[in-house]
């Protein structure tokens, strides 16, 4: 079995560790951002670019990983898709047409994304889907030239997507910008190696608004993931950009 790609958490979090304003609201919407922004003091960019470009220039990967909830909230149903007769079998094999410098992977298990951007002569949005996916919805995929990679049964089992990006894509590093549902998930399933927190002086406070790490609370017993502290970085206002490591990936 080849090797798993290393993955990279980067995310932006208040000092609460919230990832966003609430779970009605995503910060893909402009006014969204712009009030997230609100409360960035004026070191925040330059310590983000840091960030990335430190990333960069260490790993200079070829994914970028996101879940489908940075583009739809949690109630939205599946897009709406034409019904096709193309073959089931047809459509559970990976569909990889182009192929791309870079690619823009998303989770989207349950075919919710209503895709109207595909990339450009750089990166390619790839989707990562499993065997429930919607059938029209991957006809749909076909039909618009998107790759997908087909990776579990009843969701997207990320692990194995994970080996997919490697064998098919060659990834070495895969870099999530994703929020707190799909990287609780990596941490869960011990596929994080290494994070990056750049931390706003700022609050956004509330009962389940997104976090750096969300999904299902840790088993009666279970232990904390345990990280290294790589560097801490303090820019000009008090916003930190800090790196760490996993002690314990891949156990
Ligand atoms: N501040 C930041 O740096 C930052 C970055 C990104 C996003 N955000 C914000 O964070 C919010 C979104 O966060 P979120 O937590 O709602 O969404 P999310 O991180 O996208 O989490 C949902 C995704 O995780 C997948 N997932 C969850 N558990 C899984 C499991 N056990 N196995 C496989 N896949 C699993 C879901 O798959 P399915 O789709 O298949 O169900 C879905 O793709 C938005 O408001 C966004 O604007 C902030």
């Amino acid at each position: 079995m080849s090797e798993l790609p290393r993955v990279v958490v980067s995310v932006v979090a208040g000092v609460d560790g919230r990832v966003a304003l609430s779970r009605g609201e995503r910060l893909l919407d402009a006014d969204a951002d712009r009030r997230w922004r609100s409360g960035w003091p004026g070191d925040v960019e330059e310590l983000l670019e840091a960030a990335s470009s430190a990333v960069e220039e260490r790993y200079r990967p070829t994914v970028v990983l996101e879940g489908s909830g940075t583009f739809v909230g949690d109630d939205a149903p599946a897009a709406a898709c034409d019904e096709d007769d193309t073959p089931a079998e047809v459509l559970l094999a990976d569909y990889l047409p182009k192929r791309t410098p870079k690619w823009f992977a998303v989770v989207d298990g349950r075919g919710r994304v209503d895709w109207s951007f595909f990339g450009d002569a750089q990166t390619s949005l790839l989707v990562l889907v499993c065997e429930s996916t919607p059938l029209p919805y991957l006809a749909r995929l076909r039909r618009d030239g998107v790759p997908y990679l087909v990776a579990g049964q009843a969701r997207v089992d990320l692990r194995v997507a994970l080996l997919r990006l490697r064998e098919a894509l060659g990834a070495q590093c895969v870099v999530s910008h994703a929020g707190g549902g799909l990287n609780g998930a990596l941490l869960r399933a011990g596929l994080v190696d290494e994070v990056h927190v750049v931390t706003v002086p700022m609050l956004v406070g509330g009962l389940c608004t997104p976090s750096v790490a969300d999904g299902p609370p840790l088993p009666v017993g279970g232990t904390p993931v345990r990280l290294r502290t790589v560097d801490v970085t303090v820019g000009a206002q008090g916003t930190v950009w800090a790196h760490y490591e996993v002690i314990d990936a891949r156990g």
